[in-house]
């Protein structure tokens, strides 16, 4: 049985370093090489080798890491793009027509909701929010007949609201319409929502799986292959790519996705823990907390909790500022998922493009994304910030 073989029926860490790519027949190289090249040699006219001809409809580099995203999420096929939002807007190309209607988060990640809201919109793919955590009010933002996705994210950005996976895509499915599932927040690690009954997975790569802040990517990662075959036609004529070099690196991080993921729920909770005991913290939201309305059903459907921790101070939007610009260990950020820690405040920053809409946040929301650094100089800064 080969490498690729075997590691379809292994372990998830087993999959992520195995999975998409065979040792180099000529060379031995483990690691898929950079193929840094647009066009291949065609043995005659027509005479494709390995079904390769043109770096835009396929390339190796990138073959090797579809393989591996498709392998980790348990998926029929993967794809890889330029960025998440490149990988969003191919799939509501393949998925969707003018005149189709979508249900989206109530708080999606700000970049979605701008999407859906000033390109989709006049390109004349009509949205309803709903709370992702409220079935019964997916199934109410559904219109017979039009919706064609259910389009969630869970944890979302930045409120880590939960949906409930299973439900949702029986919501979806009665409706004759597919659930997409952005699973950036929790990596394919911490959750799989093919398994539950997801059509289609997203993933801004630039996050946890990349993770390293050095590369931006998407995903999409699709359960069937009529499925597969609109994306890949839509990624092959839209061609928003990953190229070769961010393959490499989004590859590279995925080999060690489930040891980074594993130190950066540890220190979560111990964030989570100091800062409940904080009096200049107003709430703490983190799925981990038993308080926290989606709990029950994050526990079901995800391995751990995650590496996001949001928090409410004392003082408003004034106070949420200074914590941020204190900060010295939490550099001040946008994006997540990286080994270092970020702090960033949503209303201002991530989430400034749904200011005045009915996703803005809280102004006194900051949001975390806790990295792997040592633990106890990640709480004595946040200690110091607070003040
Ligand atoms: C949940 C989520 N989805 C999608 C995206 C978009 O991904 P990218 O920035 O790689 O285009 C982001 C970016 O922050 C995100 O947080």
């Amino acid at each position: 049985m080969s490498t690729q073989e075997h590691s379809e029926k292994a372990g998830f860490e087993t999959r992520a370093i195995h999975a998409g790519y065979e040792p180099d027949e000529m060379t031995g190289a483990v690691i898929p090489p950079i193929y840094a090249t647009s066009t291949y040699k065609q043995d005659g006219v027509g005479g494709m080798r390995g079904g390769y001809e043109y770096s835009r409809s396929a390339n190796p580099t990138r073959t090797a890491l579809e393989g591996v995203l498709a392998a980790l999420e348990q998926g029929e096929r993967g794809f890889a793009f330029a960025s998440g939002m490149a990988a969003e807007d191919t799939l509501m190309r393949a998925l969707c027509r003018p005149g189709d209607h979508a249900v989206i988060p109530d708080d999606a990640y700000g970049g979605t909701f701008r999407l859906f809201d000033k390109v989709a919109a006049p390109w004349g793919l009509a949205h309803s929010p709903a709370a992702v955590s409220d079935v019964g009010a997916v199934r109410a933002a559904i219109r017979p007949g039009e919706t064609k996705l259910v389009w969630v994210e869970t944890p979302t950005n930045p409120l880590l609201n939960i949906g409930d996976i299973e439900a949702l895509a029986g919501v979806a499915h009665e409706a004759g319409a597919l659930l997409v599932v952005d699973n950036t927040f929790a990596s394919p690690y911490l959750q799989q929502p093919i398994t539950l009954g997801a059509d289609v997975v997203v993933h801004s790569t630039t996050k946890y799986c990349g993770g390293h802040s050095d590369v931006v990517g998407g995903a999409l990662v699709c359960r069937d292959l009529e499925v597969a075959e609109k994306i890949a036609f839509h990624q092959n004529s839209m061609g928003a790519v990953s190229g070769p070099f961010d393959s490499f690196l989004t590859h590279r991080g995925l080999k060690t996705l489930g040891v980074r993921m594993d130190r950066h729920c540890d220190n979560a909770e111990k964030v989570v823990e100091f800062l409940l005991d904080h009096p200049a913290v107003a709430q703490v939201i983190y799925p981990g907390l038993e308080e926290h309305p989606g709990h029950a059903v994050a526990a079901k459907q995800m391995k751990r909790y995650g590496g996001i921790v949001s928090f409410r101070v004392n003082g408003g939007e004034q106070h949420a500022l200074d914590v941020c610009a204190k900060a010295e260990v939490f550099t001040l950020g946008e994006s997540l998922g990286g080994v270092e820690s970020l702090i960033e405040h949503p209303g201002r920053m991530t989430h400034a493009s749904v200011a005045g809409t009915d996703l803005e946040v809280p102004a006194d929301l900051i949001r975390l994304s806790v990295g792997i650094e040592t633990a106890d100089d990640l709480i004595a800064d946040l200690d110091r910030a607070l003040g």
